[in-house]
Formats: C-alpha cells, sequence, structure tokens
C-alpha cells in the first residue's frame, strides 16, 4: 500500500479558528493529564530527557514537545499536517523562550517521513486517531524512534468505541471530512513491532490511553 491514504485536509479541519481557541485553553491551564502522562512515559525516571532529541508528530499547540524540552530535552522537531496549528505552537515556543531549539515543518509525516531525521524521543500523541491508515503512521513513527515511542489513543472498550462513533456521527452532521479512529491495539503493536519497538506500558487517563513503547538497546 502506498500514499497517506488520508482523505480529508487537516489545514481546513483544525483551522485557524480551532487553533486559536486550544492555544487560549492551553495558555488557561497548560498542557492536559494525557498529554503530561505521554510526556512523563517518554521522559521515564530521573532525567530520562536530559540531552536527547524529539520527534513531535501533530504536535497542535506544542504541549508535549514543550514538556520534553523543559525536562531537559536538547531539541524539537514538530512536524504537522495543520499550519494553523503549527503556527499556534510557533507563537507560544517564541512567547516561552523555547523557539531556537524547536523545528516546525508543515505536512503528512507519513509521505514526509523519508525525509524526516530519526530521533530519541517519538510522540503520537492523539494523532493516530485522526489518521486512517494507522499501519504507514505507526510504523514511520516506530522506525525514526531511537529509544521510546509513546502513542496515546482512545481506550479499547464498547463505550470508547461508542463513543468515537457518535463523534462521527456528529462529523457528518457538520459536513466535517475528518474521522475519529479507534486502532486495535493489536494493530498498533504490529506496525511498533515490525520495526523493532517492544511494548512496555500502557496508562489509562480517561478516555485515553498511553502506550510506551521502547528499543530494546544492544547489551543492555
Ligand atoms: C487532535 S489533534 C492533537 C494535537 C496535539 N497532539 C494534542 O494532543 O493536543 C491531531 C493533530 O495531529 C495532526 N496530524 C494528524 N495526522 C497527521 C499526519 N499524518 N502528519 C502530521 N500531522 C498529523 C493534526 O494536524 C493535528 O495537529
Amino acid at each position: 500500500m502506498s500514499g497517506p491514504s488520508c482523505p480529508c485536509c487537516y489545514d481546513v479541519e483544525f483551522d485557524e479558528r480551532i487553533a486559536e481557541r486550544d492555544l487560549r485553553e492551553y495558555r488557561r491551564h497548560g498542557p492536559g493529564k494525557t498529554t503530561r502522562t505521554l510526556a512523563s512515559a517518554l521522559a521515564g525516571d530521573g532525567d530520562g530527557a536530559s540531552g536527547l532529541t524529539v520527534l513531535d508528530i501533530g504536535g497542535g499547540v506544542g504541549g508535549l514537545h514543550r514538556l520534553l524540552l523543559e525536562a531537559g530535552a536538547a531539541s524539537a522537531v514538530d512536524i504537522d499536517a495543520s499550519a494553523p496549528y503549527l503556527a499556534a505552537a510557533r507563537r507560544e515556543a517564541q512567547r516561552l523562550g523555547l523557539d531556537s531549539r524547536i523545528e516546525f515543518a508543515h505536512g503528512d509525516f507519513v509521505t514526509s517521513a523519508p525525509a524526516v531525521e530519526a530521533a530519541d524521543l517519538v510522540g503520537l500523541d492523539r494523532v493516530v486517531c485522526c489518521y486512517p491508515d494507522v499501519d504507514a503512521l505507526v510504523g514511520a513513527a516506530a522506525r525514526l524512534t531511537r529509544r521510546r515511542l509513546g502513542i496515546a489513543v482512545p481506550r479499547d472498550g464498547r463505550f470508547a468505541r461508542f463513543a468515537v462513533g457518535a463523534v462521527n456521527v456528529w462529523q457528518r452532521i457538520i459536513r466535517s471530512k475528518l474521522r475519529m479512529h479507534a486502532h486495535d491495539l493489536a494493530r498498533i503493536e504490529a506496525a511498533a513491532g515490525g520495526a523493532g519497538l517492544q511494548l512496555r506500558s500502557i496508562t489509562a487517563v480517561g478516555f485515553w490511553r498511553v502506550l510506551l513503547f521502547e528499543r530494546p538497546q544492544v547489551g543492555g
């Protein structure tokens, strides 16, 4: 299978109005609990992020890479398919004085991945559920992971699937092309495993769960 197989345009679905609204909320409350849990899992214990590089795929307003940079990571790349989100993340990074350590790139990560550099810590915070081709997205992210890959996805189970279905009914009503996907854990695990990563932990955070994958260290 080739291509991103994504039928919608993220610039339109995550437009300036949504990016501005999220940025206002984010400035008021800081990164949400799912993002904080994902950042802690990626950073690990103690100074686990110290000096490491970060790849934040679909970073939105930038909560995940901000937390990892504040935890000591050396630099970050934020690649987002939504230009308005990217602009909001850049403004926020400038406000916080973090922008010199972040590279911002606009595009679909799946098609750009061959030109993206590998990073120590890679994050997909509530991104996999926006993308139809889970194998391509998780596989490409896993191949670029040197140490740890963290993924926040909707939980399994009937309630979560019902909620995802309800979101998609609403998306149809408002004529949005964006659909939410509740991809199977087994599929996500297989895509990451195919690139040599092992599932280390699953943490439930309300409607979400945070998956942590790790690349086994040679001789470790
Ligand atoms: C629901 S938002 C989550 C934003 C942020 N990570 C958070 O948790 O607040 C989904 C984000 O993923 C981005 N996205 C989805 N698929 C993508 C892809 N294939 N490549 C790059 N960005 C993608 C969207 O543009 C959007 O910024």
